[in-house]
Protein backbone atom coordinates (compact mmCIF):
# COMPACT_ATOMS: atom_id res chain seq x y z
CA UNK A 1 0.00 0.00 0.00
CA UNK A 2 1.46 3.23 -0.86
CA UNK A 3 0.94 5.86 1.55
CA UNK A 4 1.76 9.64 1.64
CA UNK A 5 1.58 11.46 4.96
CA UNK A 6 0.29 14.75 4.69
CA UNK A 7 0.55 17.69 6.63
CA UNK A 8 -2.06 20.82 7.46
CA UNK A 9 -1.58 24.13 7.64
CA UNK A 10 -4.88 25.84 9.43
CA UNK A 11 -7.95 24.11 10.71
CA UNK A 12 -10.60 26.49 9.72
CA UNK A 13 -13.67 25.58 7.13
CA UNK A 14 -11.61 23.99 4.50
CA UNK A 15 -9.18 22.05 6.74
CA UNK A 16 -12.23 20.58 8.66
CA UNK A 17 -13.69 19.81 5.00
CA UNK A 18 -10.31 17.68 4.00
CA UNK A 19 -9.94 15.80 7.29
CA UNK A 20 -14.00 14.96 6.83
CA UNK A 21 -13.90 14.01 3.55
CA UNK A 22 -10.74 11.83 3.92
CA UNK A 23 -12.35 10.44 7.03
CA UNK A 24 -15.37 9.27 4.96
CA UNK A 25 -13.84 8.66 1.48
CA UNK A 26 -10.39 7.60 2.28
CA UNK A 27 -10.92 4.51 1.06
CA UNK A 28 -12.43 5.24 -1.97
CA UNK A 29 -9.68 7.40 -3.04
CA UNK A 30 -7.32 4.61 -2.17
CA UNK A 31 -9.66 2.44 -4.66
CA UNK A 32 -9.32 5.26 -7.43
CA UNK A 33 -5.61 6.66 -7.06
CA UNK A 34 -3.79 3.56 -5.13
CA UNK A 35 -2.41 6.33 -2.77
CA UNK A 36 -3.42 6.43 0.89
CA UNK A 37 -3.66 9.96 1.97
CA UNK A 38 -2.64 9.84 5.92
CA UNK A 39 -2.82 12.77 7.51
CA UNK A 40 0.26 12.83 10.32
CA UNK A 41 0.49 16.33 11.30
CA UNK A 42 -1.98 19.72 11.72
CA UNK A 43 -0.63 22.98 12.62
CA UNK A 44 -2.75 26.03 13.21
CA UNK A 45 -2.08 29.20 14.81
CA UNK A 46 -5.37 29.15 16.99
CA UNK A 47 -6.60 27.19 19.65
CA UNK A 48 -7.37 23.00 18.42
CA UNK A 49 -10.88 23.62 17.86
CA UNK A 50 -13.10 20.38 18.64
CA UNK A 51 -12.55 18.37 15.58
CA UNK A 52 -11.43 14.59 15.46
CA UNK A 53 -8.07 14.51 13.67
CA UNK A 54 -7.48 11.00 12.67
CA UNK A 55 -4.89 10.36 15.06
CA UNK A 56 -2.55 13.80 13.73
CA UNK A 57 0.08 15.23 16.02
CA UNK A 58 -1.13 19.16 16.46
CA UNK A 59 0.66 22.04 16.93
CA UNK A 60 0.42 26.01 17.32
CA UNK A 61 3.48 26.63 15.12
CA UNK A 62 3.77 26.35 11.53
CA UNK A 63 7.44 25.60 11.73
CA UNK A 64 6.69 21.75 13.08
CA UNK A 65 5.25 21.11 10.01
CA UNK A 66 8.51 22.39 7.78
CA UNK A 67 10.33 20.25 10.00
CA UNK A 68 8.48 17.48 10.50
CA UNK A 69 10.54 15.01 8.72
CA UNK A 70 7.78 12.19 8.44
CA UNK A 71 5.59 14.54 5.84
CA UNK A 72 5.63 14.08 2.17
CA UNK A 73 3.37 16.47 1.16
CA UNK A 74 1.83 19.60 2.53
CA UNK A 75 -1.80 21.49 1.92
CA UNK A 76 -1.65 25.12 2.70
CA UNK A 77 -5.05 25.72 3.92
CA UNK A 78 -4.65 29.47 5.97
CA UNK A 79 -4.81 31.88 3.66
CA UNK A 80 -3.76 35.86 3.43
CA UNK A 81 -0.88 36.62 1.98
CA UNK A 82 1.23 36.54 5.42
CA UNK A 83 2.36 33.29 6.90
CA UNK A 84 1.03 31.36 4.52
CA UNK A 85 3.16 32.94 1.81
CA UNK A 86 6.27 31.98 3.51
CA UNK A 87 5.71 28.33 4.24
CA UNK A 88 4.66 28.19 0.81
CA UNK A 89 8.02 29.51 -0.37
CA UNK A 90 9.52 27.31 2.45
CA UNK A 91 8.04 24.32 1.40
CA UNK A 92 8.79 24.33 -1.64
CA UNK A 93 12.54 25.33 -1.32
CA UNK A 94 12.57 21.96 0.52
CA UNK A 95 11.22 20.17 -2.12
CA UNK A 96 8.26 19.13 -0.30
CA UNK A 97 5.18 19.49 -2.42
CA UNK A 98 2.71 21.82 -1.50
CA UNK A 99 -1.62 22.27 -2.46
CA UNK A 100 -2.88 25.47 -1.38
CA UNK A 101 -6.33 27.15 -1.79
CA UNK A 102 -4.98 30.61 -1.43
CA UNK A 103 -6.05 32.64 -4.25
CA UNK A 104 -4.46 35.92 -2.42
CA UNK A 105 -0.99 34.70 -2.75
CA UNK A 106 -1.50 32.88 -6.08
CA UNK A 107 -2.26 35.98 -7.83
CA UNK A 108 0.17 38.14 -6.01
CA UNK A 109 3.16 35.68 -5.97
CA UNK A 110 2.22 32.83 -8.56
CA UNK A 111 4.92 33.56 -11.38
CA UNK A 112 7.61 33.23 -8.34
CA UNK A 113 6.12 30.11 -6.88
CA UNK A 114 5.58 28.21 -9.75
CA UNK A 115 9.01 28.93 -11.18
CA UNK A 116 11.09 26.39 -11.34
CA UNK A 117 10.40 23.21 -9.55
CA UNK A 118 7.46 25.04 -8.55
CA UNK A 119 6.30 23.84 -11.29
CA UNK A 120 5.70 20.13 -10.65
CA UNK A 121 5.25 20.76 -6.59
CA UNK A 122 2.86 23.61 -6.58
CA UNK A 123 -1.52 22.93 -7.59
CA UNK A 124 -4.14 24.96 -6.53
CA UNK A 125 -7.09 23.60 -8.08
CA UNK A 126 -9.12 25.01 -4.94
CA UNK A 127 -7.88 28.54 -5.67
CA UNK A 128 -10.56 29.58 -8.22
CA UNK A 129 -13.95 28.48 -8.04
CA UNK A 130 -14.81 26.01 -5.26
CA UNK A 131 -14.95 22.07 -6.37
CA UNK A 132 -15.20 22.95 -9.75
CA UNK A 133 -12.16 21.56 -11.25
CA UNK A 134 -11.64 24.80 -13.43
CA UNK A 135 -7.94 24.34 -13.12
CA UNK A 136 -7.51 21.55 -15.17
CA UNK A 137 -10.27 22.14 -17.45
CA UNK A 138 -8.17 24.97 -18.39
CA UNK A 139 -4.33 23.36 -18.06
CA UNK A 140 -5.78 20.60 -19.71
CA UNK A 141 -9.17 19.79 -21.12
CA UNK A 142 -8.62 23.19 -22.95
CA UNK A 143 -4.92 22.94 -23.34
CA UNK A 144 -5.42 22.54 -27.35
CA UNK A 145 -7.88 25.67 -27.50
CA UNK A 146 -7.04 29.34 -27.93
CA UNK A 147 -9.47 31.63 -25.37
CA UNK A 148 -11.60 33.99 -26.52
CA UNK A 149 -13.47 35.02 -23.35
CA UNK A 150 -14.16 33.99 -20.12
CA UNK A 151 -17.15 34.93 -17.78
CA UNK A 152 -17.86 33.79 -14.63
CA UNK A 153 -19.68 33.90 -11.29
CA UNK A 154 -16.54 33.25 -9.44
CA UNK A 155 -17.20 34.69 -5.63
CA UNK A 156 -19.94 32.12 -4.28
CA UNK A 157 -20.30 34.47 -1.32
CA UNK A 158 -21.43 37.89 -3.40
CA UNK A 159 -24.05 35.01 -5.17
CA UNK A 160 -25.58 33.89 -2.38
CA UNK A 161 -25.84 37.49 -1.10
CA UNK A 162 -27.60 38.73 -4.32
CA UNK A 163 -29.90 35.44 -3.93
CA UNK A 164 -31.19 35.63 -1.23
CA UNK A 165 -32.07 39.23 -1.36
CA UNK A 166 -33.61 38.55 -4.63
CA UNK A 167 -35.53 35.62 -3.87
CA UNK A 168 -36.59 36.66 -0.16
CA UNK A 169 -35.86 40.71 -0.08
CA UNK A 170 -33.31 40.08 2.88
CA UNK A 171 -31.12 43.05 3.74
CA UNK A 172 -27.53 42.87 2.35
CA UNK A 173 -26.19 42.98 6.13
CA UNK A 174 -28.29 40.08 7.13
CA UNK A 175 -27.48 37.61 4.17
CA UNK A 176 -23.75 38.71 4.22
CA UNK A 177 -23.92 37.44 8.07
CA UNK A 178 -25.42 34.14 7.08
CA UNK A 179 -22.41 33.67 4.50
CA UNK A 180 -20.22 34.13 6.94
CA UNK A 181 -22.23 31.53 9.42
CA UNK A 182 -21.91 28.96 6.24
CA UNK A 183 -18.58 29.39 6.00
CA UNK A 184 -18.48 31.01 2.71
CA UNK A 185 -16.96 34.13 3.06
CA UNK A 186 -13.25 35.12 3.75
CA UNK A 187 -11.91 35.77 6.66
CA UNK A 188 -12.53 39.08 6.02
CA UNK A 189 -15.42 39.50 4.91
CA UNK A 190 -14.73 42.81 2.41
CA UNK A 191 -12.53 40.83 0.15
CA UNK A 192 -16.10 39.33 -1.13
CA UNK A 193 -18.09 42.01 -1.16
CA UNK A 194 -15.42 44.43 -2.11
CA UNK A 195 -14.21 42.37 -5.56
CA UNK A 196 -11.03 41.52 -4.41
CA UNK A 197 -11.51 37.85 -3.94
CA UNK A 198 -13.15 38.00 -7.46
CA UNK A 199 -10.04 39.76 -8.52
CA UNK A 200 -7.82 37.66 -7.43
CA UNK A 201 -9.12 34.17 -8.87
CA UNK A 202 -9.58 36.48 -12.28
CA UNK A 203 -5.43 36.74 -12.49
CA UNK A 204 -4.81 33.28 -11.94
CA UNK A 205 -7.61 32.41 -14.71
CA UNK A 206 -5.82 35.36 -16.95
CA UNK A 207 -2.53 33.81 -15.96
CA UNK A 208 -3.72 30.05 -16.82
CA UNK A 209 -5.75 30.92 -20.02
CA UNK A 210 -4.54 33.88 -22.07
CA UNK A 211 -0.74 33.55 -22.42
CA UNK A 212 1.60 36.86 -20.93
CA UNK A 213 2.10 38.71 -17.72
CA UNK A 214 -0.61 39.69 -16.00
CA UNK A 215 -0.83 42.50 -12.99
CA UNK A 216 -3.81 42.24 -10.62
CA UNK A 217 -3.28 45.93 -10.19
CA UNK A 218 -4.59 46.29 -13.91
CA UNK A 219 -7.91 44.96 -12.86
CA UNK A 220 -10.66 47.16 -12.91
CA UNK A 221 -12.30 45.56 -9.40
CA UNK A 222 -15.48 46.71 -8.34
CA UNK A 223 -17.74 45.33 -5.46
CA UNK A 224 -21.63 44.72 -4.17
CA UNK A 225 -22.42 46.85 -1.86
CA UNK A 226 -23.79 49.52 -3.98
CA UNK A 227 -26.37 47.55 -5.24
CA UNK A 228 -29.91 47.57 -3.01
CA UNK A 229 -32.51 45.38 -2.93
CA UNK A 230 -34.77 48.85 -5.40
CA UNK A 231 -31.60 47.72 -8.25
CA UNK A 232 -32.25 43.88 -7.80
CA UNK A 233 -35.91 44.59 -8.27
CA UNK A 234 -35.75 47.08 -11.14
CA UNK A 235 -33.22 44.33 -12.89
CA UNK A 236 -36.17 42.02 -12.80
CA UNK A 237 -38.90 44.40 -14.39
CA UNK A 238 -36.45 45.01 -16.94
CA UNK A 239 -35.88 41.02 -17.46
CA UNK A 240 -32.37 41.09 -16.31
CA UNK A 241 -30.82 39.55 -12.99
CA UNK A 242 -27.83 40.95 -11.11
CA UNK A 243 -24.73 38.64 -10.96
CA UNK A 244 -20.97 39.65 -9.60
CA UNK A 245 -19.34 38.81 -12.53
CA UNK A 246 -15.43 37.93 -13.93
CA UNK A 247 -15.03 39.14 -17.33
CA UNK A 248 -12.18 38.46 -19.86
CA UNK A 249 -12.55 39.11 -23.57
CA UNK A 250 -9.80 39.04 -25.88
CA UNK A 251 -10.06 42.22 -27.95
CA UNK A 252 -8.30 43.55 -30.91
CA UNK A 253 -6.77 45.97 -28.83
CA UNK A 254 -5.62 43.28 -25.62
CA UNK A 255 -6.97 41.98 -22.96
CA UNK A 256 -10.41 43.50 -21.09
CA UNK A 257 -10.53 41.89 -17.22
CA UNK A 258 -12.62 43.04 -14.51
CA UNK A 259 -15.06 42.06 -11.96
CA UNK A 260 -17.84 43.95 -11.05
CA UNK A 261 -22.06 43.30 -10.80
CA UNK A 262 -23.63 43.25 -13.89
CA UNK A 263 -26.88 42.63 -15.42
CA UNK A 264 -27.59 39.04 -17.37
CA UNK A 265 -30.73 38.46 -19.12
CA UNK A 266 -32.93 36.41 -17.10
CA UNK A 267 -32.47 33.59 -19.78
CA UNK A 268 -28.69 33.51 -19.67
CA UNK A 269 -27.34 30.45 -18.48
CA UNK A 270 -25.21 32.37 -15.77
CA UNK A 271 -28.65 34.19 -14.35
CA UNK A 272 -29.89 30.82 -13.24
CA UNK A 273 -26.60 30.07 -11.23
CA UNK A 274 -27.77 30.72 -7.86
CA UNK A 275 -26.65 30.36 -3.88
CA UNK A 276 -23.12 29.72 -3.47
CA UNK A 277 -22.97 28.09 -6.96
CA UNK A 278 -20.25 29.20 -9.17
CA UNK A 279 -20.20 29.24 -13.10
CA UNK A 280 -17.52 29.28 -15.71
CA UNK A 281 -18.32 29.85 -18.92
CA UNK A 282 -15.46 29.83 -21.61
CA UNK A 283 -15.56 30.67 -25.28
CA UNK A 284 -12.73 29.50 -27.26
CA UNK A 285 -11.67 28.80 -30.80
CA UNK A 286 -11.69 24.69 -30.95
CA UNK A 287 -14.29 23.61 -28.23
CA UNK A 288 -16.64 26.58 -28.88
CA UNK A 289 -18.50 27.45 -25.98
CA UNK A 290 -18.23 25.82 -22.51
CA UNK A 291 -19.85 26.02 -18.84
CA UNK A 292 -18.55 24.42 -16.05
CA UNK A 293 -21.07 25.35 -12.69
CA UNK A 294 -20.63 23.87 -9.09
CA UNK A 295 -20.60 25.13 -5.61
CA UNK A 296 -18.47 27.79 -5.61
CA UNK A 297 -17.22 27.98 -1.43
CA UNK A 298 -17.75 25.90 1.69
CA UNK A 299 -15.44 23.13 3.84
CA UNK A 300 -16.28 20.38 1.67
CA UNK A 301 -16.66 21.43 -1.71
CA UNK A 302 -13.44 23.31 -1.11
CA UNK A 303 -11.85 20.17 0.76
CA UNK A 304 -12.64 17.98 -2.44
CA UNK A 305 -10.76 20.30 -4.96
CA UNK A 306 -7.80 20.44 -2.50
CA UNK A 307 -7.81 17.10 -2.37
CA UNK A 308 -7.82 15.92 -6.18
CA UNK A 309 -4.42 17.95 -6.37
CA UNK A 310 -3.30 16.25 -3.00
CA UNK A 311 -3.91 12.75 -4.75
CA UNK A 312 -2.40 13.71 -8.43
CA UNK A 313 0.69 15.24 -6.38
CA UNK A 314 0.52 11.82 -4.75
CA UNK A 315 0.29 10.11 -7.77
CA UNK A 316 3.60 11.86 -9.01
CA UNK A 317 5.16 11.24 -6.36
CA UNK A 318 4.69 7.73 -6.33
CA UNK A 319 4.21 6.52 -10.07
CA UNK A 320 5.40 9.43 -11.86
CA UNK A 321 2.06 9.83 -13.45
CA UNK A 322 -0.44 12.51 -12.86
CA UNK A 323 -1.12 16.07 -14.08
CA UNK A 324 1.51 18.72 -13.88
CA UNK A 325 -0.03 22.26 -13.26
CA UNK A 326 1.73 25.15 -15.79
CA UNK A 327 0.42 28.68 -15.91
CA UNK A 328 1.57 29.91 -18.97
CA UNK A 329 2.60 33.14 -17.67
CA UNK A 330 4.57 31.68 -15.19
CA UNK A 331 8.24 32.29 -17.24
CA UNK A 332 6.77 34.92 -19.22
CA UNK A 333 9.04 38.10 -19.51
CA UNK A 334 7.66 40.71 -17.84
CA UNK A 335 8.76 42.73 -21.08
CA UNK A 336 6.49 40.97 -22.72
CA UNK A 337 3.18 41.76 -20.92
CA UNK A 338 0.03 41.48 -22.50
CA UNK A 339 -2.05 44.90 -23.10
CA UNK A 340 -5.34 45.11 -20.31
CA UNK A 341 -7.49 47.60 -22.28
CA UNK A 342 -8.21 50.34 -19.88
CA UNK A 343 -11.18 50.48 -18.28
CA UNK A 344 -12.08 53.79 -20.12
CA UNK A 345 -12.06 51.77 -23.58
CA UNK A 346 -14.24 48.99 -22.52
CA UNK A 347 -17.73 49.39 -24.16
CA UNK A 348 -20.71 48.43 -22.10
CA UNK A 349 -24.71 48.81 -22.23
CA UNK A 350 -26.02 50.72 -18.22
CA UNK A 351 -28.76 50.19 -15.99
CA UNK A 352 -28.49 53.59 -14.45
CA UNK A 353 -30.76 54.82 -11.22
CA UNK A 354 -31.55 57.94 -10.62
CA UNK A 355 -33.21 59.21 -7.23
CA UNK A 356 -34.80 62.24 -8.15
CA UNK A 357 -36.69 64.97 -6.93
CA UNK A 358 -40.39 64.82 -7.81
CA UNK A 359 -40.63 67.87 -9.81
CA UNK A 360 -42.21 68.28 -13.53
CA UNK A 361 -39.67 68.15 -16.25
CA UNK A 362 -37.07 66.25 -14.45
CA UNK A 363 -37.13 62.93 -17.13
CA UNK A 364 -36.49 65.38 -19.69
CA UNK A 365 -33.70 67.09 -18.51
CA UNK A 366 -32.18 63.92 -17.50
CA UNK A 367 -32.44 62.47 -21.22
CA UNK A 368 -31.43 65.75 -22.43
CA UNK A 369 -28.32 65.31 -20.61
CA UNK A 370 -27.50 61.82 -21.86
CA UNK A 371 -27.87 62.94 -25.06
CA UNK A 372 -25.06 65.43 -24.69
CA UNK A 373 -22.94 62.75 -24.89
CA UNK A 374 -25.03 60.72 -27.63
CA UNK A 375 -26.06 58.48 -24.88
CA UNK A 376 -29.80 57.16 -26.24
CA UNK A 377 -32.13 54.91 -23.64
CA UNK A 378 -33.61 51.50 -24.46
CA UNK A 379 -35.37 51.22 -21.38
CA UNK A 380 -36.85 53.07 -18.94
CA UNK A 381 -38.63 52.87 -15.62
CA UNK A 382 -40.31 55.45 -13.46
CA UNK A 383 -42.68 54.50 -10.56
CA UNK A 384 -45.41 56.69 -9.44
CA UNK A 385 -44.01 59.03 -6.71
CA UNK A 386 -45.34 57.76 -3.30
CA UNK A 387 -45.65 61.40 -1.95
CA UNK A 388 -43.96 63.57 0.53
CA UNK A 389 -40.67 64.49 -0.17
CA UNK A 390 -39.05 61.13 -1.12
CA UNK A 391 -36.90 61.03 -4.27
CA UNK A 392 -37.95 58.98 -7.58
CA UNK A 393 -36.50 56.93 -9.34
CA UNK A 394 -35.82 57.54 -13.05
CA UNK A 395 -33.86 53.76 -13.88
CA UNK A 396 -33.02 53.96 -17.68
CA UNK A 397 -31.14 51.11 -19.87
CA UNK A 398 -28.67 52.90 -21.98
CA UNK A 399 -27.07 51.31 -25.55
CA UNK A 400 -23.53 50.33 -25.39
CA UNK A 401 -21.49 53.38 -24.62
CA UNK A 402 -17.47 53.49 -23.91
CA UNK A 403 -16.97 53.76 -20.28
CA UNK A 404 -15.09 57.36 -20.53
CA UNK A 405 -18.22 58.62 -22.08
CA UNK A 406 -20.47 57.11 -19.77
CA UNK A 407 -18.59 58.22 -16.50
CA UNK A 408 -18.52 61.96 -17.99
CA UNK A 409 -22.69 61.83 -18.20
CA UNK A 410 -22.42 60.45 -14.99
CA UNK A 411 -20.72 63.33 -13.45
CA UNK A 412 -22.80 65.95 -15.41
CA UNK A 413 -25.95 63.61 -14.25
CA UNK A 414 -25.20 63.87 -10.59
CA UNK A 415 -24.27 67.25 -10.77
CA UNK A 416 -27.72 68.22 -11.76
CA UNK A 417 -29.99 69.88 -8.60
CA UNK A 418 -32.79 67.42 -9.14
CA UNK A 419 -30.41 65.03 -8.23
CA UNK A 420 -31.35 63.47 -4.96
CA UNK A 421 -28.63 61.27 -3.60
CA UNK A 422 -25.88 58.97 -5.49
CA UNK A 423 -26.59 57.93 -8.56
CA UNK A 424 -26.53 53.36 -9.16
CA UNK A 425 -24.67 52.80 -12.26
CA UNK A 426 -24.50 48.69 -13.11
CA UNK A 427 -22.63 47.48 -16.46
CA UNK A 428 -24.65 44.80 -18.81
CA UNK A 429 -22.71 41.83 -18.78
CA UNK A 430 -20.98 41.32 -22.25
CA UNK A 431 -22.80 39.73 -25.15
CA UNK A 432 -26.51 39.82 -23.06
N1 LIG B 1 -15.04 33.52 -0.01
C1 LIG B 1 -14.90 32.74 -1.19
C2 LIG B 1 -16.21 32.79 -1.97
C3 LIG B 1 -14.55 31.33 -0.82
O1 LIG B 1 -17.23 33.18 -1.39
O2 LIG B 1 -16.23 32.49 -3.15
C4 LIG B 1 -14.17 30.46 -1.97
O3 LIG B 1 -13.04 30.94 -2.65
Amino acid sequence: MTVINVGIAGLGTVAQGVLELIRRNGALMHQRSGVTLRVVRVASRREKPEVDLMGARFSTSLEDLLNDSEIDLILELIGGDGVALDLIRKALAKGTPVVTANKAVLAAHGNELLAGSGKQLLRFEASVAGAIPIIQSISGGLAANRLHSLFGIINGTCNYIFGKMEAEGTPFDQVLAQAQALGYAEADPSFDIDGIDAAHKLTILLALGFTGHFDLSALHIEGIQHVTLADIGFAKELGYKIKHLGIIQNTADGVEARVHPALVPMNALLANVNDVMNAVQINSDGAGGTLFSGPGAGGEATASAVLSDALALAQQMTTGSGLVVETAGADADPAESVNIVPMAKVVSANYLRIPTLDQPGVFAQVTQALSEFSISIDAAIQHEASGGQQPVDIVLMTNEVAEETMNAALAKLQGLDLVASDIVRLRVAPGA
